[in-house]
């Protein structure tokens, strides 16, 4: 008795197997067919294709005398109702579900006029969910890329005004001596001799500040890493700067470890070792200390400029490194001769320090030391040779 039933299942299996798999095939091909069509019409199609099998396996049944007739039409007939019921169902469902994506749609669009991501849907399926998720970070990076560029712009706009400002004041200084000269009505020509020398060195230097700037910011600045010996380069710097530091009175001093190396290019690093030095002799009064220092930490090497400034001001000290800043009102550049010449930068020095300190992956840093007397420090961190 067992072993019959057993083997009527088993025909039972094969026959709705057969008769639904049949009605599934059938079905995967319509729904292929409509794969174009909108969510309501798919998801409907799968609970017709769903209904549409289990009919067509109580067809098969019914055929293989599994069930009586009367059965067939009872379950036929409940089948067709729970089918109807299935498509209503599914429709609905599916017409939820093409609300939210055209919710999504929607805000999608007002993204891209406004640039703005505002999700609403937090009912939505979770795929959805996250599409809204990954829009609103894909949102957020172009707020944050756009105020840079914002920044970038206008520092660029600040650097043509303020670099336009810097060489028209001593253009017109020049165009004055040699008109003076030319008239013949110069008191001292060799004194304006010297002035029109001093300003066009000037003039020049700021010239090739603003084209290394240039190939920082464009990318083209070519470095040639080698191993260096960090005391040779302070000793060359200090050698450079010492003429400079003799006439206004500054000690300047250097120590370094000895025997540390580090992987950088020659040329670039002895200008960011002249840049600072000749920040810290410029703002340290006669009698004051520069030094530089040269150490090896855990995994970098550091160099430390510290001079006797007097500290520079808290909202200043975020600013110093930005291109064409300078800490003083007047963009008036001193008159060569004049006694002070701490105007006579362009605020482009620590502009071109970074840069060629980052283009060696290293980082660059000001602090003000309050231990008399008081002065600030720059501190250039670059990797340790591996
Ligand atoms: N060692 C320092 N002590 C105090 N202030 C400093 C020091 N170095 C720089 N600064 C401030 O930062 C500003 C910017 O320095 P930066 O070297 O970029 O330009 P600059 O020296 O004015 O001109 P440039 O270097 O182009 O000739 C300076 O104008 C100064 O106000
Ligand atoms: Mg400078």
């Amino acid at each position: 008795m067992t072993a019959l039933v057993g083997s009527d299942q088993v025909q039972i299996v094969l026959i709705a197997v057969a008769w639904s798999g049949g009605a599934g095939v059938v079905g995967l091909g319509i729904a292929y067919l409509l794969r174009r069509r909108s969510v309501p019409v798919l998801s409907a199609t799968v609970a017709l294709v769903a209904v549409g099998a289990v009919i067509a396996g109580i067809i098969g049944t019914a055929r293989a005398m599994f069930l009586s007739s009367h059965d067939f039409r009872v379950t036929l007939m409940v089948a067709a109702i729970a089918g109807v019921v299935a498509v209503l169902v599914a429709t609905l469902v599916g017409r939820v579900l093409s609300r939210w994506s055209r919710q999504l749609a929607d805000e999608t669009r007002r993204f891209g006029a406004s640039g703005e991501f505002v999700a609403s849907g937090s009912s939505a399926p979770v795929e959805l969910r996250q599409l809204a998720a990954e829009l609103e970070r894909t949102s957020e990076r172009l707020a944050q890329s756009r105020a840079r560029e914002r920044r970038l712009e206008e520092a660029r706009r600040e650097l043509v005004a303020w670099v336009s400002h810097d060489l028209r004041t001593p253009l017109a200084g020049l165009r004055a001596m040699t008109e003076a000269l030319e008239d013949g009505i110069a008191p001292e020509p060799e004194r304006y001799h010297r002035q029109i020398r001093a300003e066009v060195d000037r003039m020049t230097r700021m010239v090739d500040d603003l084209f290394e700037l240039s190939r920082i910011h464009s990318g083209t600045l070519e470095l040639s890493p080698q191993s260096l010996l960090l005391g040779d380069l302070v000793s060359e710097a200090i050698a450079g700067a010492d003429p400079v530091a003799r006439v206004r009175g500054v000690r300047l001093g250097g120590r370094v470890e000895e025997g540390i190396e580090v992987h950088a290019d020659a040329q670039g690093l002895s200008r960011v070792l002249s840049n600072l030095v000749m920040n810290a002799i410029r703002h340290t009064p006669s009698d004051g200390t520069v030094e530089i220092v040269g150490r090896q930490v855990a995994g970098a090497v550091e160099l430390s400029v510290t001079d006797a400034c007097g500290g520079i001001p808290d909202a200043d000290r975020e600013r110093v490194f930005d291109v064409a800043w300078r800490g003083v009102d007047a963009r008036t550049p001193a008159a060569p001769g004049e006694a002070d010449d701490r105007t006579s930068g362009a605020g482009l020095g620590l502009a071109i320090v970074k840069g060629i300190v980052e283009a060696h992956s290293g980082q660059v840093s000001v602090e003000n030391l309050d231990a008399p007397p008081a002065g600030c420090r720059f501190l250039v961190r670059l990797p340790a040779p591996a």
